[in-house]
């Protein structure tokens, strides 16, 4: 059986396009596979958080998790920071990076663009990400379309590791979706949708309401022709929202715009935010149920134990093949 890993940082509560982009694919994935998913709460820290609401953002996303399907007794869920391994393989994956390639990382170029104090962690951020994934001898990394740069250095050092040490990693494969590796934002379809974003507007949370989530889409941009087909180059803005349509009702964006051929906009966006509230609802029900749970706590300690037995053993092959520490007997 094939191992996959992916991670999904805390910072914020989780949109629409984290979960088309990924979540949605893990929960498919664990049926057939070894999954490992992470909260990857150190690379929050590379930009700065608030410590309670970290803590509050890490235990909403292993709920949303949860709620969203991912079955911990087929799937290793985990919090990063509770296995040291990470931290410690993401040193040795440093030593073997240059600081060009990871100056030429576009997500390190975007985050740094114009700032003054820019920490050092920020630059490191992909080492950390390359030891998270190499940990696990994983096999497949299903991701969005926005961590494939990260990937292709992952298997970089993987590689470069394998041939200057000893061959002990397993060379990962990237796992973009066909269609919503990247869900645009709402207000700007130039831009992808991000928690990060302050304007609310641009993002569907999975937490919305239903209120929220009507009134969102309605205010989504569009464009002035009035029709609705599929035309990325000319109208970005009513392609993402097919996009979303057809990933959530699981119709193909052929059908969809067959039947509203003879529809304006107005019909188009009112059907689309209830296929979205019907989607989000049953996993907003499960992760209230689940936050405050003994159960939860009970999942990530599991988690934890799992993983830590699992990347301990790797890197501490890491190490050896590198001749850190005494020699062992
Ligand atoms: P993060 O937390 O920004 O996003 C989590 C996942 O959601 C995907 N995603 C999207 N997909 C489609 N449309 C969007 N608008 C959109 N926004 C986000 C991301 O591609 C990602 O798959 N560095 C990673 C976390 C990470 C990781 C890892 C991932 C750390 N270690 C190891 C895989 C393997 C990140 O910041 O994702």
């Amino acid at each position: 059986m094939k191992t996959v890993f992916s991670g999904i940082q805390p910072s914020g509560t989780l949109t629409l396009g984290n979960y088309l982009g990924a979540m949605q694919h893990f929960v498919n994935l664990q049926h057939d596979h070894n999954c490992y998913f992470c909260i990857v709460d150190q690379h929050a820290i590379t930009v700065p958080q608030d410590r309670l609401k970290l803590r509050e953002n890490i235990r909403s996303l292993a709920a949303l998790y949860i709620a969203a399907g991912i079955d911990p007794s087929k799937s290793t869920l985990f919090i990063q920071s509770e296995v040291p391994a990470h931290a410690q393989l993401a040193w040795i994956m440093q030593c073997i990076s240059y600081i060009g390639e990871l100056e030429r990382m576009t997500q390190f170029k975007d985050k740094s663009d114009g700032k003054e104090a820019v920490s050092a962690s920020l630059l490191t951020y992909p080492p950390l990400m390359a030891a998270d994934i190499l940990l696990y001898k994983t096999d497949i990394v299903p991701v969005g379309e926005d961590q494939k740069q990260h990937l292709e250095l992952t298997r970089n050092l993987a590689e470069r590791f394998n041939k200057k040490y000893n061959d002990i990693f397993t060379i990962p494969e990237v796992k973009i979706p066909k269609v919503g590796a990247r869900i645009m934002s709402l207000n700007d379809p130039s831009k992808k949708m991000s928690k990060s974003n302050p304007n609310e507007k641009s993002y569907i949370s999975m937490l919305d309401d239903e209120k929220t989530i009507i009134k969102k889409i309605k205010s989504a941009v569009t464009d002035s022709d009035g029709s609705v087909h599929y035309d990325k180059e000319a109208k970005p803005a009513i392609a993402n929202l097919l996009s979303i349509y057809s990933l959530c009702s699981g119709k193909s964006i052929d059908d969809i715009v067959e039947e509203y051929k003879d529809k304006g906009y107005g019909d188009f966006k009112n059907d689309l935010a209830h296929v979205v509230v019907d989607t989000l609802k049953p996993i907003q029900e499960k992760y209230y149920q689940l936050i405050h749970s003994e159960e939860l706590d009970s999942i990530l300690d599991q988690g934890r134990d799992k993983a830590n037995q699992v990347a301990s053993k790797m890197v501490e092959k890491a190490e050896r093949a590198m001749g850190l520490g005494r020699k062992r007997r």
